[in-house]
């Protein structure tokens, strides 16, 4: 049998825009600006190859221990894409799904992603998940919250709560995990991306500056990908026949 083929869902942090910037001698908020417009491009290369469902990394709810002018940068490049680009990402058959705590947002904002959902909510080609003001454990203790509710209004068996109640709980409920994550940048962590999703997720780190990553950055992660051998804790099926 060959590898893991093409990746159902694609998890991205798209890291390094402030350095990109900072080795061309212009402020970091020039490397955010050129990052959105790969976001761009890359979104769009995920349709092409027939990846359903991608997610990306847009702004942790860390992030806001930026200084507050490049908060400030960050939520207009936010809001000009929110403008400008939806009704090209509608075009070309993008559903758009904002994952995190978007209260933090100001109203404007939230108005805005809303609208976008709704808009392109009858659309199939690729789901795009944009998460805006996201923490994985903020995502875990939230579903624990929920959870809790349930249980205290006499909704919900504790007992009943399992990997797939919880999960269910969860921003990403009903998609299916990511099977491969790339982060750009070259950090190798994960800065409190979907933790809970990215359980078996095979990861890719590319030394690449996001606003550098290109469509051939790209397949080369996808090759990588297809190579890898996923075996979920159990054997691969070579190992399985030899031991047979
Ligand atoms: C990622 O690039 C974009 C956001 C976090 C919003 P960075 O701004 O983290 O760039 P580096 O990592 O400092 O180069
Ligand atoms: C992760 O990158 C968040 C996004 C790319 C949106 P950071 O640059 O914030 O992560 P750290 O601080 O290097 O861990
Ligand atoms: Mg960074």
């Amino acid at each position: 049998m060959s590898g893991a083929g093409l990746p159902h869902h694609l998890a991205i942090i798209m890291d390094g825009n402030g350095r990109w910037a900072a080795r061309r001698g212009k402020p970091r908020t020039y490397g955010h600006q050129a990052g959105t417009e790969v976001a761009r491009r890359i979104v769009r290369a995920v349709a092409e190859r027939g990846i359903p469902v991608l997610t990306v990394y847009a702004f942790s709810s860390e992030n806001w221990r930026r200084p507050r002018h490049e908060v400030t940068r960050l939520m207009s490049l936010f809001r000009r894409a929110l403008d400008r680009e939806v009704d090209q990402l509608d075009q070309h058959g993008v559903r758009l799904n904002f994952i995190g705590r978007r209260e933090a947002f100001s109203k404007s904002l939230q108005r805005g992603m809303a609208r976008a959902e709704e808009l392109t909510r009858e659309n199939s080609r690729l789901l795009l998940n944009i998460a805006a003001s996201y923490g994985g454990r903020d995502d875990i203790a939230t579903a624990a919250r929920r959870l809790a509710e349930q249980a205290r209004r006499g909704e919900l068996d504790p007992e009943t709560i399992d990997e797939t109640t919880f999960g269910n709980a969860l921003q990403l409920a009903g998609q299916p995990e990511p099977d491969l994550f790339i982060r750009t940048g070259g950090e190798r962590r994960l800065s409190n991306y979907l933790l809970w999703n990215l359980a078996y997720t095979e990861l890719h780190f590319s030394d690449t500056l996001w606003p550098d990553f290109s469509e051939a950055d790209l397949d080369a992660a996808l090759d990588d990908f297809r190579q890898r051998e996923r075996r979920f804790g159990g054997l691969a099926e070579s190992q399985t026949k030899k031991h047979a």
